[in-house]
């Protein structure tokens, strides 16, 4: 898919990834944003609407994706990160709520949109989905979830025509990842790769410098050989 005249909802547009998402898609003539926000961000830009909701709150998402008439992709961004040690489960269950259920809540509810367009969903994983970074086990917990839903979700809508895709992002320097000491690419850079691998047509999508040496060993390992062979067990999978 390229951007170009396309409709989009992009979560967490606000800053970060998201905003970046959001002004390389308008250099690459986007028709429509719909920005994901939790409120009080403005955009010059006419092509982009601010949509506000928290991703936690089912009703506000309810009524904010009531307010899109048209999709053709949608990006589920919002996270969050924190350090934890596995002994506070609050703080797993917070991880879990935003950056898995939150990204199901906003899918669910545009789902029907993406289905007539035949449309796209990039879920924004992580690195720490294919191996646990230890100082954020919850944090890693959730976008390993995130990561299996991203599978599920394909396999189950192969039959609409709608691709879903994973963003297994490295290091990308925002305000998640502050007080981090590693390398770590802009966040213009990680949504430049981000559409160049949608506009290529990848599944896994390894969008930055230190991501994407890992591609080819994730697209021919055992995670991707079984992906492919438990997807012939969909209800769906051959449903024309
Ligand atoms: N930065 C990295 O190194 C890195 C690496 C791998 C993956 N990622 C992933 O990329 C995505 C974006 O990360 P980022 O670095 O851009 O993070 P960020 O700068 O911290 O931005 C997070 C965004 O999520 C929004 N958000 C958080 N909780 C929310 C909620 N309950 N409801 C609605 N919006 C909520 C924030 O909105 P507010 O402004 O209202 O808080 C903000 O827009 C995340 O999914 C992250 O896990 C990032």
């Amino acid at each position: 898919m390229d951007i170009a005249n396309r409709t989009l909802l992009i979560t967490g547009a606000n800053r970060g990834i998201g905003r970046a998402l959001l002004e390389e898609a308008l250099r690459r003539g986007a028709r429509r944003i719909h920005a994901g926000v939790r409120g009080g961000f403005r955009h010059s830009d006419p092509r982009v609407t601010p949509l506000e909701f928290d991703v936690t709150d089912p009703r506000q998402v309810e009524r904010a994706v009531a307010q899109v008439r048209e999709l053709e992709l949608l990006v589920n961004n919002t996270g969050i990160l924190s350090a934890d040690d596995l002994t506070d489960t609050d703080s797993i269950r917070r991880h879990i709520e935003v950056n898995v259920l939150g990204a199901a809540r906003v899918t669910n509810g545009v789902l029907p949109l993406l289905k007539r367009t035949r449309g796209a969903i990039v879920n924004n994983v992580s690195l720490a989905a294919i191996a646990a970074v230890p100082a954020t086990p919850g944090y890693s917990m959730s976008k390993a979830a995130l990561a299996s839903m991203t599978q599920s979700l394909r396999a189950l809508l192969a039959h609409t025509g709608v691709t879903v895709h994973a963003a297994f992002i490295g290091p990308t320097d925002t305000g998640m990842s502050r007080g981090i000491e590693v390398a770590k690419a802009t966040p213009g850079t990680t949504a430049q790769g981000i559409y160049d691998g949608l506009a290529e047509g990848q599944e896994d999508i390894f969008p930055d410098p230190m991501s994407r040496p890992l591609a080819h060993g994730w697209r021919d390992g055992i995670a991707k050989l079984l992906e492919r062979q438990f997807r012939a067990f969909t209800p769906s999978a051959n449903v024309a």
